[in-house]
């Protein structure tokens, strides 16, 4: 087969990684890429917000699958255009992409599917969100209802700091995202992720995952887009992955079904657990990043036929099969990401790093310039390496990272400290 993933960061390499395992894969072209990725397939220059500029891209290479890799080109119709026009595609329509793109929205999929979550309001003014929240109290959520890139989401210690937050996003620090805004109970607990397939009528779990979000080190300072993950999520005890996909994650797919919108593609269930009982903070509609490198490390080649399968309505038919082993991610990142930081900076001490089924480096955000491999992004490198236990695993990873010479990155390093 001829593959099509789209996307540029740590979780396109990671997928392109899995797929090139897969001896049905004959020809991969990754679009846009990055420099780690045109180690392992072609690149191409290609618009990926740009539906129709896919659709012809795929037709004239001939391509069989396309696996989308982002939510943004989910969100822009890429997926519908592409099955418009006959192609065999991974993620899910536009209006099933509204479990991430609108927290309104799967707030009412939750109400009408029963599902645990946060108590809510929803406000496209103001003064009723004020309102609201001098009522309830803090601590509070305030959260853009539209895709912020991962920044739409204010926990107010006080109610002084929700109405600023409020003020903040009417006031368009969000752009259009913030244009209506979802008010949310703070929950308490301890999160993990479960990620599960759907083909739009059936649906299998691939496993688990938990990410640190901070920057710095004991899970403190400002929130990122992931400084680090770990699967599987020691939290999701069998039980309680029992209970999510009862209770959250098969009557949302069911109700995704009534309502003539089903859901098919990778679904992403961001959950808070607190005494044996899951409850939804939010779904994304594609693998996170960089939650989706620990999981292909562990799937490997079958990363490839679960995608197929689901695409293809035959998710019935297949099952996952688990090595009984750990998979643990280190983001290495630009100093001074999350705020502003330095592009540009040469890395060394790539090719000192083992590239096997159990280490590899994926590449977030590098270019290749002159020959030496420059970051372009705040997270840059993803470490990954797996092991009999998620010790081992640690190890591995942090060997690999004291490899890379790179003054200009910097890393945490007590990745996977809860589960240890
Ligand atoms: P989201 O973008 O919705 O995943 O939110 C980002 C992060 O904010 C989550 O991973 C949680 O750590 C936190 N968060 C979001 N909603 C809530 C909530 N209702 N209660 C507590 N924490 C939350
Ligand atoms: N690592 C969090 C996300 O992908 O949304």
């Amino acid at each position: 087969m001829n593959i099509l993933i789209l996307g540029s960061g740590g979780r396109e390499h990671a997928l392109a990684w899995a797929v090139l395992q897969n001896p049905k894969c004959d020809r991969l072209i990754v679009a846009p890429g990055n420099a780690g990725i045109a180690g392992i397939a072609d690149c191409a220059d290609l618009d990926i917000m740009d539906p129709g500029a896919v659709v012809t891209f795929a037709e004239e290479e001939a391509i069989d699958f396309v696996i989308i890799g982002p939510e943004a080109p989910l969100a822009a119709g890429v997926a519908d255009r592409l099955r418009e026009a006959g192609l065999l595609c991974f993620g899910p329509s536009a209006a099933a992409a509204q479990l991430e793109a609108s927290k309104s929205f799967t707030k009412a999929i939750c109400d009408a599917a029963k599902a645990p979550t946060a108590a809510y309001g929803h406000f496209t003014d103001a003064a009723a969100a004020r309102d609201y929240v001098t009522q309830q109290g803090a601590p509070i959520v305030i959260k853009a209802d539209g895709l912020a890139a991962g920044k739409g989401v204010i926990i107010a210690e006080t109610v002084q700091q929700a109405h600023d937050a409020i003020d903040d996003m009417f006031g368009g620090s969000f752009g259009a995202a913030g244009a209506e805004v979802v008010i949310e109970e703070f929950m308490t607990g301890e999160e993990a992720s479960l990620f599960v397939l759907c083909d739009g009528t059936d649906i299998l779990a691939i496993g688990s995952a938990q990410d640190h979000k901070r920057v710095g080190e004991g899970d403190t300072g400002p929130n990122t887009g992931g400084m680090g993950a770990y699967s599987p999520a020691p939290v999701l005890t069998p039980e309680i992955e029992a209970l999510a996909m009862d209770q959250i994650v098969r009557p949302t797919m069911a109700e995704m079904a009534a309502r003539g919108m089903p859901f098919q593609g990778v679904l992403y269930a961001g959950l808070m657990i607190e005494n044996g009982q899951p409850r939804l903070v939010e779904y994304n509609v594609r693998f996170g990043d960089p939650e989706c490198q620990v999981l292909m490390m562990r799937l490997g080649a079958q990363a490839m036929d679960l995608m197929h399968a689901a695409a293809e309505g035959r998710l019935a038919d297949m099952q996952v099969s688990w090595a009984d082993d750990h998979a643990l991610t280190v983001v290495l990142a630009a100093k001074g990401y999350p705020d502003a930081y330095e592009k540009g900076s040469a890395i060394q001490g790539l090719d000192k790093c083992p590239e096997d089924s159990s280490n590899m480096v994926f590449h977030a955000g590098t270019a290749r310039r002159d020959g030496a491999v420059v970051a372009t992004g705040g997270r840059v490198l993803n470490v990954t390496a797996r092991g009999a236990t998620l010790t081992q695993a640690a190890a591995n990873a942090y060997d690999m990272v004291d490899r890379i010479d790179w003054p200009e990155g910097f890393c945490r390093r007590d990745i996977g400290w809860r589960a240890l």
